[in-house]
């Protein structure tokens, strides 16, 4: 298949992106904040002066209890939380990562609907939201290079007691502003700068071999991994386990980033907005009970796949992942699974999903689970269930079977 003879393009946010953004944030919003962040993100809005001097006295509430990966019922009972009293003219700001913006895009959801409309309902049929009068705007300020939630109109809701996640999805949804500053990146531990970079490039790399692709996401999509790749080694390769490559895969030489932080942050919001036009596909399917059932962080999850599924569509490629792969400077799409294959080794990522799972037996147990529509089936080529469960042997042993 090739790419539609038609497409189009939204993305109606106001990005910054780059060392030091962070200032604009004064002149995102005038009124009053209420405040959504992990304890980690409030400490940064009280250490930083310039995040202080834009939020300090215009705060009316704080949600600082933001969570990785926001349960349903956490969202519902903080949403009870801040509805006496409910001011339609505050806006949110969530400082943090994916899960403490999608948690402001849920909240501003549930706000924004009467009482008597659940979040289970709106799940549902996100159309709700059309019809409410006023949805507060989100200001996103990213702490972490990797969902590009600053930059789509989606928040995923999980629910632990099920093993399920879910997605709210609407053009209300988009943030209004969003800052992307690498300042407050640097200092982030390991395993986040691992978790969050490889739900970035696995963004990339889905948003490429989406059935919705159009020339502006793939263009988006290459030039997320091609700053991202290289600056995502120089930060998250760990030392001494570096790539002695059991085959030639690199037709030219690719310089590493100056500064890999920056570069990182500039990939996944490239990423977000390559996603936000195509959705994300099967890697990302294949992640979501891995992550409910398993604990395993939503990037590595997401990118335990992502050399299997390279290897699956390739096969169906229309020209998309061949153009990549030269871009990367690899020799054919084949070398972009061998690199991937690589990262998932020198990263420890792929042996630290085998370890939460235990067996390759619990693994395939989750198939069932997996075969979301709309997503699994968001892929050049198609798989069932034998190629399902090729892909995860794949991942599990680490190359081709
Ligand atoms: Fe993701």
């Amino acid at each position: 298949m090739g790419l539609a003879p038609s497409w189009s393009f939204r993305a109606p946010v106001r990005l910054a992106v780059g060392r030091g953004v962070r200032r604009g944030l004064a002149d995102a919003w005038r009124q009053q904040w209420i405040v959504v962040s992990s304890r980690r993100g409030r400490d940064q809005i009280e250490r930083d002066p310039w995040l202080r001097a834009a939020v300090m006295g215009r705060v009316t509430r704080w949600v600082d209890d933001v969570r990785a990966n926001p349960q349903r019922d956490w969202l519902r009972t903080t949403a009870e939380r801040l509805r006496p009293g409910w001011n339609e003219s505050c806006a949110f700001l969530a400082v943090g990562g994916g899960s403490a913006i999608d948690a402001a895009k849920g909240l501003a959801a549930i706000l924004a609907v009467p009482p008597r409309v659940s979040l289970d309902m709106l799940i549902e049929d996100p159309s709700l939201l059309s019809s409410s009068e006023t949805v507060s705007p989100v200001v996103a300020v990213a702490t972490t290079a990797g969902s590009g939630s600053e930059v789509t109109p989606f928040a995923t809701v999980w629910d632990a007691m099920t093993g399920t996640k879910a997605s709210l999805s609407h053009p209300r949804l988009w943030p209004q502003s969003a800052f992307v500053d690498a300042d407050l990146m640097d200092g982030l531990p390991h395993d986040v700068t691992l978790a969050t970079g490889f739900d970035a490039l696995n963004q990339a790399a889905e948003s490429t071999w989406s059935r919705r692709a159009s020339p502006a996401s793939l263009e988006l999509a290459g030039r997320a991994l091609e700053v991202g790749l290289p600056a995502f080694e120089a930060l998250a390769v760990a030392p001494g386990v570096g790539g002695s490559r059991a085959m030639p895969i690199h037709a030219v030489a690719t310089p590493g980033p100056l500064d890999p932080r920056a570069a990182l942050a500039d990939a996944s919001s490239l990423a977000g907005l390559a996603i936000a036009q195509t959705r994300t596909a099967l890697c990302h399917a294949i992640s979501y009970p891995i992550t409910a059932r398993f604990g395993v962080p939503h990037g590595v999850a997401c990118a335990f796949t992502m050399a299997a599924v390279a290897r699956h569509v390739a096969p169906a490629d229309d020209g998309r992942l061949a153009r990549l792969a030269v871009r990367l400077g690899l020799v054919d799409a084949g070398a972009l699974a061998v690199r991937f294959d690589e990262l998932l080794r020198t990263t420890g990522a792929s042996a630290l999903t085998r370890q939460k799972i235990g067996s390759l037996d619990a693994l395939l147990r989750l198939r069932p689970a997996m075969a979301t529509p709309g997503r699994a089936d968001n892929v050049l080529r198609q798989a069932d269930t034998n190629d399902l469960g090729r892909i995860l042997t794949e991942a599990w042993m680490g190359g081709p079977v």
